[in-house]
């Protein structure tokens, strides 16, 4: 088994505040880097803050100030907002970071080596919002019939002198990179959409800028800096000691696994990021995944409609774990959802407090009130326990293929049909009733309903890792058995297990007045 696994998130332009959108691509992340380390791979988890071009430059100067003061300001929005979510990313990487500087230049110069770049001038449409070229017949009607972007933002007509990346010369390594690796972007829709845009043809692409200062200067033309896009995706390579290439760090962990995207942002990752590789004689990543878009009570999020979410808030009301659950469990990922604290809390009460919680708190009840909380042992195995106890231990299989698909929320329904399973198994086999005429039976039940809980609590800790940390912590299974290479060892009985204490609080939605 290939031991590493490199995951990165975009990296976050630093002059918006962040919100749920932001928190949700690099959550999932999180989930599958605590995911692959229970699972023995050595886990590079990559994020970070976009601090150059035109648009932050334009909001520094609105802001009255430098734009280096104005991103060492902004970005800590970003690393504060990284600690409250608790992800557990192996580097914070900045664009503005002399590692990043070098890099970046590094790559330049390989590209130019190769001989895909050449001096030119360009003329055409920009958009700053997006920090993206658009041609002529992309553009949409806008208010005052004045000229959009696709994505809605303002154009600019732009002219001045430019660097040109051959990008046309790529067309057809592209497509054959495609159509060897069907599964170097997902999902399948996303791939059929780039390897249709590919197949129209692909026209050279402007990679310096002449009209304004904030970026990394061109090697060796330092009127020129160098477009945005080209920078920002070279912090992939820079945080693994690229241009050191024979460092063991680099040698281990490129190409990246999968990069993480949103959907707005697939072009960029899947079209001019590979042939950047490529033509620096570099692999390009294993696979680009590219999520969908959280819009908020059927709006979409913008700062406009003063409508975005701030994570912070829904951390506070909610707890940690809640948010994370919902975001992950809500839309299928790659497809959009729509935000509303009605929806959070149905979920939070059914699945966590209900399903999950129950669970936990009557196997584990049951254990202190019958047997004094001493787990008891199991005797003879009927057909039932044996199915649930396979079951359970045979989860990690699918949910672990699952994770590897970026499918988060398939994992967690599977982890969630063991649940259901385990909810039936109680209340068919009624330890309450059985323990009056046979302990010894009753004590079986509660042992294989605590062994489910362990299997099911071991998976839960890349999803929602305080909460499944308290259960193990409920069913006293030490620090060192709690990698999934664990999962078949078992739980000893014997051992005297804590008073147990909910995890999941319900919630009272005003619609439903639902008890609390
Ligand atoms: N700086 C670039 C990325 C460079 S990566 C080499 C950028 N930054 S961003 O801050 O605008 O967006 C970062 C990520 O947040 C993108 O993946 C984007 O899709 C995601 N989201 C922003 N708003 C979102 C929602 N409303 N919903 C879900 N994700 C959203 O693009």
């Amino acid at each position: 088994m290939n031991n590493r696994y490199y995951i990165t998130t975009p990296i976050y332009y630093v002059n918006d505040a962040p919100h749920i959108g932001h928190a949700y691509t690099t959550l999932a992340c999180d989930v599958i880097a605590r995911f692959m380390r229970l699972d023995g791979r050595e886990v590079m988890f990559l994020t970070g803050t976009d601090e150059h071009g035109q648009k932050v430059e334009k909001a520094a100067a609105n802001a009255g100030v430098a734009p280096q003061a104005f991103t060492d300001k902004v970005s800590q929005n970003f690393r504060s907002l990284a600690q409250r979510m608790k992800y557990s990313h192996d580097d914070f990487i900045r664009t503005t970071e002399p590692r990043h500087i070098k890099a970046s230049q590094a790559l330049w110069k390989a590209i130019e080596a190769s001989g895909n770049i050449y001096l030119g001038a360009y003329e055409g449409w920009y958009s700053v919002r997006d920090e993206a070229f658009f041609a002529e017949e992309e553009l949409v009607p806008g208010p005052g019939g004045k000229k959009r972007a696709p994505t809605g933002a303002d154009v600019e007509w732009v002219k001045e002198p430019s660097y040109f990346f051959k990008l046309s010369a790529w067309q057809e390594p592209l497509l054959r990179y495609y159509e060897q690796n069907p599964l170097a972007i997902q999902p399948d829709s996303r791939r059929n959409e780039i390897v249709s845009f590919i197949s129209g043809g692909l026209r050279d692409l402007s990679i310096s800028r002449t009209s304004f200062k904030w970026g990394i200067p061109v090697p060796g033309a330092p009127e020129h800096i160098m477009y945005v896009w080209l920078d920002v995706l070279a912090n992939y390579l820079t945080a693994i000691g690229y241009p050191d290439t024979d460092s063991p760090t680099f040698k281990r962990f490129w190409p990246a696994d999968v990069h993480v995207v949103g959907k707005d942002i697939v072009r960029f990752h899947a079209v001019y990021w590979p042939a950047f590789l490529m033509a620096a004689g570099l692999e390009p990543p294993r696979r680009v995944f590219a999520h969908g878009w959280w819009t908020v009570e059927g709006e979409k999020m913008s700062k406009s409609l003063g409508n975005a979410i701030d994570p912070n808030v829904l951390v506070d009301r909610f707890g940690l774990d809640a948010l994370r659950y919902f975001l992950l469990r809500e839309v299928p990922f790659g497809n959009d959802g729509d935000f509303s604290q009605a929806a959070m809390i149905q979920r939070i009460n059914s699945d966590l407090a209900n399903d999950l919680g129950n669970l936990c708190q009557r196997s584990l009840s049951m254990i202190q009130s019958y047997f004094a909380g001493v787990l008891p042992k199991p005797e003879h195995l009927s057909d039932r326990d044996k199915t649930l106890l396979e079951q359970a231990s045979m989860l990690h299989q699918t949910v672990a293929a699952s994770v590897s698909r970026q499918a988060l929320n398939d994992a967690l329904q599977e982890i969630w049909r063991v649940v259901s399973d385990a909810n039936r198994y109680v209340d068919s086999e009624k330890p309450w009733t059985v323990r009056k005429t046979d302990a010894v039976r009753a004590g079986t039940v509660l042992y294989v309903l605590a062994e489910t809980v362990r299997q099911i609590a071991l998976l839960l800790q890349a999803f929602i890792p305080d909460s499944a940390g308290r259960i193990l912590d409920q069913l006293v299974v030490p620090a060192d058995q709690r990698t999934f290479a664990a999962r078949s060892s078992q739980l000893v009985s014997g051992v005297t297990l804590p008073k147990p204490e909910g995890i999941f609080p319900r919630y009272v939605t005003e619609e439903t007045g639902a008890a609390k």
